[in-house]
């Protein structure tokens, strides 16, 4: 096996305590997806929006990488050939456990983009209508980097082109209910690419995976990790 490629979701950083999408109730932490993630939402309500993205940044950085990120970031150093991670988290945990290349998929809490000059900086702290895109200079046209309902993923050529070259595809804790990434599995089974599916429940997407690991990311990630290095190993 020459690469492999991983899609993480939300599931992989619920043990590092930073709260999944999809709760039973529809609601994300109180709001409706539809106010705090998408255009129309920001365009209603920026400083909602803005306040929202400020206190998911500072969870964010209290959050710890767990061992399911390290395991992960071990993969990337150690595996002989390619691996691409791809995640639709907005957190940085992959970057802080140690992973070089993530592909930010739906966009990054800690950084902005400017709607004038489309310059994307870095923004670690808060951010509303007082900031100044330091490209271009203006003041209150920076929005949260932060792919929303009805905008495009990003770096989805790089993705095709990665996820049909691979030999294993691997869906870490991803509900599998949002498009582009929720049709990933059944891409890569459609190549003859073999699938797994890790996470502790069944979703959407789960019949289009030859193998399931159910459990929690922090279990089934470092061992599977462990297994293919060992394997590669000689
Ligand atoms: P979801 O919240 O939809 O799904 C989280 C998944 O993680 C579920 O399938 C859970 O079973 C699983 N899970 C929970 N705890 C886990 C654990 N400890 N280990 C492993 N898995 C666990 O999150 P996503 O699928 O990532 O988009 O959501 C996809 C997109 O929907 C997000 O990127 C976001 C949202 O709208 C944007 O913001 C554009």
């Amino acid at each position: 096996m020459k690469s492999i490629f991983i899609l993480t979701g939300a599931g992989i950083s619920a043990e590092s305590g930073i709260q999944t999408f999809r709760g039973s109730d529809g609601l994300w932490e109180g709001h409706r997806l539809e106010d705090v993630a998408s255009p129309g939402g920001f365009h209603r309500d920026p400083t909602m929006v803005y306040s929202f993205y400020n206190v998911r940044r500072a969870k964010i950085r209290d959050a710890i990488p767990n061992a399911a990120h390290s395991a992960l970031a071990r993969l990337e150093r150690d595996f002989p050939g390619t691996v691409t991670l791809v995640t639709q988290n907005i957190d940085d945990l992959h970057e802080r456990a140690g992973s070089r290349q993530v592909v930010h998929m739906h966009g990054e809490a800690m950084k902005a983009r400017c709607l004038k000059c489309q310059a994307i900086s870095l923004c670690e702290t808060t951010l509303d209508e007082t900031n100044r895109c330091p490209a271009c200079g203006t003041v209150g046209t920076l929005r949260p980097h932060i792919v929303w309902f009805g905008e495009i993923p990003l770096f989805l050529e790089e993705i095709d082109h990665a996820l049909t070259q691979a030999d294993l595809f691997v869906a870490i804790g991803t509900s599998g209910v949002v498009y582009p990434a929720a049709g990933f599995a059944e891409l890569a089974a459609r190549h003859g690419i073999r699938t797994i599916e890790i996470n502790p429940a069944s979703t959407e997407i789960s019949p289009h995976f030859d193998e399931h690991l159910r459990g929690p990311a922090t279990e089934k990630v470092p061992a599977w990790v462990d297994g293919i290095l060992s394997a590669t190993s000689v």
